[in-house]
């Protein structure tokens, strides 16, 4: 059983939770993910790690109250204990000093996985920019963790209530125009905004990673049901990714693929919570 040590609300849908998780703690490094139940014969959810303290034995995570099993987790409070919490899974993110600028953009949840690579990348001395989005000012999470950590920090919000007006790639093609040049660029959130991000960067030849979070069983590889299309071919986010080269990324693919299930997944919301 792994025990929620601290719990943090950080808007009205999304929370933060620190988990003991021994195991976890001492091998997890940045991209890697863990699948977790909250209770025995639970849907597993897999969630990437925002953080970790390999002294205390924590891992933190953080996670958008969706559906049925992230409302099941959001009723948990510290002192309470989570059935499973299986991991370091995944391939970690390839962070070394040969780039010596690197941007980062981090859209809504995305921000959770992104810093912990910025934080590894700034503290191998790259420099890093970063810019966070969100629909609102409340969406954008992480504004004092990513300050830390990088180089400059720029905001976009839908609506205007923190930073620029408009999408993370305003601010990327503002940055472009001034003549920034970065030798990487990590993008992390949903899929079309990872799939604008490399609709930027490719054509200007730009390295690009990006971070896939599609449906997963397992965890291990065995199901499938993580598939996705990376340059013609099929890998599996949960054991060669979740990192992959955005350029090759069949995007489309894998927003028909995420929106398989909506129906069942509204289906089990209604019955178990209405
Ligand atoms: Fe089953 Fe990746 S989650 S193969």
């Amino acid at each position: 059983m792994y025990k929620i040590v601290a719990k943090q609300k950080l808007n009205h849908l999304v929370e933060k939770m620190v988990i003991h998780a021994p195991f976890v703690a001492r091998k997890c490094m940045p991209g890697q993910f863990i699948i977790l139940c909250v209770e025995e014969g639970d849907e597993r959810i897999p969630l990437t790690i925002q953080d970790y303290d390999r002294e205390k034995e924590t891992v933190s995570i953080i996670y958008q109250i969706v559906g049925y099993s992230t409302q099941k987790l959001a009723q948990k409070e510290v002192g309470d204990t989570l059935a499973h919490f299986a991991g370091p899974l995944g391939v970690a993110s390839v962070l070394h000093n040969s780039k010596r600028r690197v941007l980062g953009i981090g859209g809504g949840v995305g921000a959770a996985p992104l810093y912990p690579q910025i934080k590894e990348l700034q503290a191998q001395g790259v420099s890093c920019d970063v810019i966070l989005g969100g629909r609102d000012k409340d969406y954008v999470i992480l504004q004092d963790e990513f300050k830390a950590v990088s180089n400059e920090l720029f905001f976009a919000t839908d609506d205007g209530s923190l930073g620029t007006k408009g999408f993370v790639t305003t601010v990327l093609n503002e940055l472009l125009a001034k003549g920034r040049q970065y030798d990487e660029v990590i993008a992390i959130g949903p899929l079309p905004m990872m799939k604008a991000v490399v609709s930027v960067t490719k054509p200007l030849n730009i390295p690009t990673m990006v971070s896939m979070n599609p449906i997963m069983i397992d965890g291990t590889g065995m199901c499938g049901g993580c598939r996705v299309t990376v340059g013609g071919q099929t890998k599996f986010a949960c054991v060669d990714g979740p990192d992959f080269d955005g350029f090759e990324v069949d995007f489309d693919e894998a927003m028909r693929r995420q929106s398989m299930y909506k129906k069942q997944e509204q289906h089990i919301c209604n019955l178990k919570l209405g």
